[in-house]
């Protein structure tokens, strides 16, 4: 069975994509099967793995809308170390079209269902709203990982996003929980960003990660080359920060086996 996490945060350019194709990418360096979902009309993750998002045959919207199988729309990449279900703005066309439909909310669970066998994990990069495309995320994901910028506002946004979150649990997917928050573009000599960090770990505690993204040119350039950055610069200090990340998620899901193992 696969994890599946939802990459959210309806506030814009806070480092969901950087995270979800840089996270996708340390996942699979570690051996682990990896499927990447690129769930933004804006296409970002396509373009950043390397895929002319308007080139492809088949993205997202032909397989939300039943056009063609998942297996058969998802691209193979070269040196990503996952593979991808591509978007571009035709993804637009499925929120107007999956209005509907009965089981809006529900498509993109029974398509990723079809791969559960084949992926270890599968991350869905949202797009910077709380629309339908993102509800499927969270009915789809066993956890919604939140990139978070340490700045003035970005609190507040979350409160949002965690009602958004539990009506999701309440009425589709019981099982969805804040798999964790990590902070982006972290500048520990901006003081704000200290002290929005402190408020942010007082009030979800251990579901901020260890693992810190900092601010990192080389992250910021990767993209257009069309490579994670554990490929385009291996030795940046961009590329260990999201290794150290994938590590993190890894070990914190080993130990909640164990514990579930222990309680058995
Ligand atoms: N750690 C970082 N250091 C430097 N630049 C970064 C970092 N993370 C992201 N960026 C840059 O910041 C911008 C926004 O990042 P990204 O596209 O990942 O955010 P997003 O939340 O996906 O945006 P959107 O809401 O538009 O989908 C991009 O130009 C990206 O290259
Ligand atoms: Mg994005």
């Amino acid at each position: 069975m696969s994890r599946v996490y939802a990459i959210a945060n309806q506030k814009g350019g806070v480092g969901k994509t950087t995270t979800a194709v840089n996270l996708s990418a340390s996942l699979g360096y570690f051996e682990e099967k990896v499927l990447l979902v690129d769930l933004d009309p804006q296409g970002n993750a396509t373009t950043g793995s390397g895929v002319n998002k308007q080139e492809v045959e088949w993205s997202g919207v032909d397989v939300l809308l039943g056009e063609v199988s998942l297996e058969d729309a998802l691209q193979h990449p070269a040196e990503v170390g996952y593979d991808l279900l591509a978007a571009n703005g035709d993804l637009t066309a499925a929120e107007v079209e999956l209005m509907a439909v009965d089981d809006r909310l529900l498509q993109l669970r029974k398509i990723l269902d079809t791969v559960a066998d084949k992926y270890k994990y599968i991350l869905i990069d949202c797009p910077p709203t709380l629309n339908i495309l993102t509800l499927n995320a969270f009915v789809a994901a066993d956890g919604v990982i939140v990139p978070l910028q340490c700045e003035y506002y970005a609190l507040e946004g979350l409160t949002a996003l965690m009602d958004t979150m539990e009506r999701v649990q309440e009425s589709y997917n019981p099982e969805l929980e804040l798999q964790g928050i990590v902070r982006t573009m972290y500048d520990s000599r901006n003081r704000l960003s200290v002290e929005v960090s402190q408020q942010l770990i007082s009030h979800f505690g251990d579901k901020v990660y260890d693992s810190v993204i900092p601010r990192n040119v080389t992250l910021a350039e990767a993209p257009s080359y069309g490579r994670p950055i554990l490929y385009y610069a291996p030795s940046s200090r961009g590329a260990y920060a999201y290794a150290d990340l994938a590590a993190e998620i890894l070990e914190r899901e080993e130990r909640e086996l164990k514990s579930l193992r222990v309680k058995k």
